[in-house]
C-alpha cells in the first residue's frame, strides 16, 4: 500500500518550480528535513519528482532495483557532445562499454598518469606571481582539462592541445547552458553559439578521427587513455569498438572528468583559506612526508592528512550534487510503488549534510573521517562518485588527481580570498560550482 506521500506546498500550475529555481539546495534540503524519507516535488503540471533521504532506498535504487531505472532526463542534453558514451548510454549497450573500458581505469594503470598530474600543477604555477589576484577556478579549470588530454592522448597532441583545449571547453560551455535555460533552440537555427559549437564539434571529430586512425595504421596504440581504448576487446566476442565508439568515449571522458575535479580543487582551495588550522596541518605533512620534492603516487599512502581533505571537501561540496533516476518499470522501494515515468532524486548534498550521520554536518572538519566514521553510517549517507553499476568510472583517477595536485600546489602557494569575508556561494549546475568564479590572492611560501 502506498501511504500518502507530502511535499512542500506549491503554487497552482508550477508547482514547486519557482522556489527550486531560487534555491536548488536550500529548497531540497529543508524539503528534506521537513517531509522525512520521501518528499515529493512538483515541477511543473506533469512533472512529479521524488526526493529520497533514506541511505538504504538510496541503494536500492542505485544498486539492487537498478535495473527499474534510467539515467534522469538531463542528460539528454549531453548528448549533443558526448554521444552514445558510457555516461548516457543504457542497459546492454552501457554494460559493453563500461566492459570494455573499465582496464584503462583500475588502479595500477592510472597510477601511470601520476607524473603528468603533477606536472601540469608545476606548469599553472609557472604563470603564477606572489600577491597576485587570480580566479582559481578557471585555473583549475585550465589545469584539468590539461591533465585529462595529456592523459588522454599522451605526446602525439603537444602542438594540438590548446586547440583541442579550446574545442572542448566551448562544448562543456554550450552543455552547461543549455542544460540550466530555459528556452530550448536546436541546433538546427544558425545562432552564435549554435555556429560556434558545430564549429568546434568538427574541430574534435576532425582531430579525434586523425588520431584514431594514425593509431590504427600504425598498429601501435600507445600507453595513453586512447590507445587502452583502441585496445580494449570484448571477453565475449573478441570485439573492439568502432571509431564512433571510441570517439563518443573520449568525448565522455572529457566531460565527465574535467569539471568534476576542477570544482572539488576549488572547493579545497577556498575551504583552506578560511580554515588556516587545517591549511596548518597540510603544511606540516608536507614537509614531513616531501621535504619539499614534488610528490609522486608512491608518496600518497603517506600524505593521509592531504586525502582526508580531499574527502572532507567532497563531502561538504560534492561536484556532482544530485543523482536522478527515471522508473521505466514499475518498482517498490521503501514499501511504495513507483510507476514508469516518475522521477527519483537523491542528493549526495543533502546526504552530506544530514545530522543523522554527520556531528556538525556544516563543518570542514577532515579529521572525522579518519577513524571509522565510513562504517559506522550507511553507505548511501556518503556517496560523492554515485554507486552500483553506474558509479564513477573515474573515482580513482579524480581522488589521485586531486591529492596530488593539492600536495604540488599547497608546498609552493598559500591562497587567501580576495576579499576578507567575501562568501563563495556553491551554484548547482550540471556541477557544484563556485558562482562567480574564486578571485583568490596568491602568497608564495617561503
Ligand atoms: C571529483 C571528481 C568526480 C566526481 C565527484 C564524479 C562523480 C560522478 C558520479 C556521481 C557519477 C555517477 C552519475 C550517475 O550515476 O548518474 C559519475 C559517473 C561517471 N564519471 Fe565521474 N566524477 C568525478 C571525476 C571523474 C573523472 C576524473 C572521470 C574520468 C577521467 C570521470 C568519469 C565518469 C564517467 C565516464 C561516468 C559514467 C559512468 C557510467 O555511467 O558507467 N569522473 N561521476
Amino acid at each position: 500500500m502506498n501511504e500518502t506521500i507530502t511535499g512542500p506546498k506549491g503554487l497552482p500550475i508550477t508547482g514547486n518550480l519557482l522556489a527550486f529555481r531560487r534555491n536548488p539546495l536550500e529548497f531540497i534540503q529543508s524539503s528534506a528535513k521537513t517531509h522525512g524519507d520521501v518528499a515529493l516535488l512538483r515541477f511543473g503540471p506533469k512533472r512529479n519528482v521524488y526526493l529520497l533521504t533514506n541511505p538504504d532506498q538510496i541503494k536500492e535504487v542505485l544498486v539492487t532495483k537498478q535495473g527499474h531505472f534510467r539515467k534522469g532526463k538531463g542528460l539528454q542534453v549531453a548528448r549533443a557532445v558526448v554521444g552514445d558514451g558510457i555516461l548516457t548510454s543504457e542497459g546492454k549497450k552501457h554494460l559493453r562499454q563500461r566492459r570494455l573500458m573499465q582496464p584503462a581505469f583500475h588502479r595500477e594503470r592510472i597510477a601511470t598518469y601520476g607524473n603528468v598530474m603533477v606536472q601540469q600543477g608545476v606548469e599553472l604555477m609557472q604563470e603564477w606571481k606572489d600577491g597576485e589576484v587570480r580566479d582559481i577556478h578557471h585555473d583549475m579549470m585550465k589545469v584539468t582539462l590539461a591533465i585529462i588530454t595529456a592523459t588522454m592522448f599522451g605526446k602525439s597532441v603537444k602542438e594540438g592541445a590548446d586547440e583541442i583545449g579550446h574545442a572542448i571547453d566551448i562544448g562543456l560551455k554550450y552543455v552547461a547552458n543549455k542544460a540550466s535555460s530555459f528556452i530550448d533552440i536546436p541546433l538546427s537555427v544558425p545562432t552564435r553559439s549554435n555556429r560556434q559549437f558545430l564549429e568546434s564539434n568538427e574541430t574534435l571529430d576532425k582531430t579525434i578521427y586523425s588520431l584514431i586512425e594514425e593509431r590504427r595504421s600504425s598498429g601501435e596504440t600507445g600507453a595513453d587513455l586512447l590507445g587502452m581504448l583502441l585496445a580494449a576487446r570484448d571477453e565475449d566476442d573478441g570485439q573492439g569498438m568502432t571509431d564512433e565508439q571510441v570517439r563518443d568515449e573520449v568525448m565522455t571522458i572529457f566531460v565527465a572528468g574535467h569539471e568534476t575535479t576542477a570544482n572539488t580543487m576549488s572547493w579545497i582551495f577556498y575551504l583552506l583559506a578560511t580554515h588556516p588550522e587545517v591549511e596548518k596541518k597540510l603544511h606540516d605533512e608536507l614537509a614531513t612526508v616531501l621535504g619539499g620534492k614534488l610528490p609522486t603516487v608512491e608518496d600518497l599512502p603517506q600524505l593521509t592528512y592531504t586525502s582526508l581533505i580531499v574527502q572532507e571537501t567532497l563531502r561538504l561540496y560534492p561536484a556532482a550534487w544530485t543523482i536522478n533516476r527515471e522508473v521505466v518499470e514499475e518498482v517498490e522501494i521503501g514499501g511504495r510503488m513507483y510507476q514508469p515515468g516518475e522521477t527519483l532524486m537523491m542528493s549526495q548534498y543533502v546526504m552530506h549534510r544530514d545530522e543523522r550521520f554527520y556531528e556538525n554536518p556544516n563543518e570542514f572538519i577532515p579529521e572525522r573521517f579518519a577513524g571509522d566514521l565510513l562504517k559506522q553510517i550507511p553507505a548511501y549517507a556518503y556517496f560523492p562518485f554515485g554507486g552500483g553499476p553506474r558509479v564513477c568510472i573515474g573515482n580513482n583517477f579524480a581522488l589521485m588527481e586531486a591529492a596530488l595536485l593539492l600536495a604540488t600546489i599547497a608546498q609552493r602557494y598559500r591562497m587567501r580570498l580576495a576579499q576578507a569575508n567575501q562568501v563563495v556561494e556553491p551554484e548547482p549546475l550540471v556541477t557544484l560550482r563556485p558562482k562567480n568564479g574564486l578571485p583568490m590572492r596568491l602568497e608564495k611560501r617561503g
